[in-house]
């Protein structure tokens, strides 16, 4: 009698443990089938009460079943906690299983450099201009004073483009500088002008830590009435300091570019040393960050503008400078390798 109940006490159990599928549900089993209350308990508290043939029989019986839900429970337990198995069909999915990890895109660093450069200029109201990768030799070289076999030109290792052959047209290059974009600007709008032109350039260079035969460089032209080289100081002076800390002291050089006159190299002291040397600034103190100048009266004359009543300033920036020094950079090849190791630190 107590055996039948017995037997369909462990049928039943293991009937339920089947049905449970997280642990609050096996909690309610188990108090259900092994708790103080549960008929299995009862069971064994009152074997005193039985006959001794029967209670040996009925004893050793539920002392078996009670050891075996026991151990359902616990291997019951495990397979919840060791992972869910949901079964969808043919296929069986763990869903606790790492997951695949989804990469978020991200921008490139020059192109947040480029972005915080151009906000900054754009701020004080310098507007976007583009041109094109692909230039022709007088953008690029004769109408910023650089005819043919100007020794300046020796500035900038060219990569020519095979046209002239040809077409017996106009010989084409790869852009050297950005700054062929203040003529092409010029060209096409008068006075008051206030452009920036960001942009890929090129060089035929052997490529080093300190050299790419491609990077970015902002231009940067204003033309009007009145402007002197203060308004060119005041402008980068504070063009620096928002890039690179209020604090920052701002140096003039003579420098020379066919296309300014005068012409400057413009440093910041160093932010690494505060000025007193280091190696980020080669001791010096001092980090040269761009070249400008006030635009050439020959420049303006070409794009018939009369330098007699108007004048302007223009400067030219490395983008990848910028965070070269930021960060400390030791190796440009880095920005274009696409290795995510380092991009995605940015
Ligand atoms: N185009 C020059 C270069 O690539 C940089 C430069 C210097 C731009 C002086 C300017 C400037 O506009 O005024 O090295």
């Amino acid at each position: 009698m107590v055996l039948n109940q017995l037997e369909e006490l462990a049928s039943k159990a293991s009937e339920e443990l089947g049905k449970v599928s997280d642990s609050k549900e096996l909690e309610a089993w188990r108090v259900r089938f092994l708790g103080r209350k549960s008929n299995l308990t009862q069971i064994l508290r009152s074997l005193a009460s039985l006959p001794l043939e029967e209670r040996r029989a009925v004893g050793a019986r539920a002392n078996e079943i009670k050891l075996t839900l026991e151990t359902s429970l616990e291997e019951k337990k495990r397979e919840l906690e060791e992972g869910s198995v949901v079964s969808l069909g043919m296929v069986s999915l763990d869903v606790t299983l790492p997951g695949k990890p989804f990469n978020l895109g991200r921008l490139h660093l020059t192109t947040q450099v480029l972005e915080e450069v151009c906000g900054i200029l754009g701020g004080m109201g310098f507007q976007v201009a583009e041109g094109p990768d692909v230039e022709w030799d007088y953008y690029n070289f004769e109408a910023l004073n650089m005819p043919a076999d100007h020794p300046a030109r020796d500035m900038f290792a060219t990569l020519w483009i095979d046209y002239e052959k040809e077409s017996g047209i106009r010989p084409m290059l790869l852009r050297t500088h950005t700054s062929p974009v203040q003529i092409r600007v010029m060209e096409k709008s008068r006075p008051p002008i206030r452009i920036i032109a960001p942009g890929r350039v090129y060089r035929y260079e052997a490529t080093d830590a300190t050299h790419e035969w491609m990077f970015h460089q902002v231009e940067g032209l204003a033309v009007d009435k009145n402007i002197t080289m203060a308004d060119l100081k005041g402008t980068l002076f504070e063009f620096a300091r928002c890039l690179f800390g209020k604090d920052r002291k701002c140096r003039f050089r003579c420098d020379y570019f066919p296309f300014v006159e005068p012409g400057v190299e413009v440093a910041i002291d160093c932010f690494e040393c505060g000025g007193t040397g280091c190696r980020l600034c080669g001791n010096s103190g001092w980090i040269e960050i761009l070249g400008a100048g006030m635009v050439h009266p020959d420049v303006l004359r070409r794009v018939n503008i009369d330098p007699d009543v108007y004048s302007g300033f223009a400067f030219g920036i490395g983008v990848e400078r910028i965070p070269l020094l930021r960060y400390g950079i030791d190796d440009i090849r880095l920005f274009y390798a696409n290795d995510l190791r380092f991009l995605s630190q940015f």
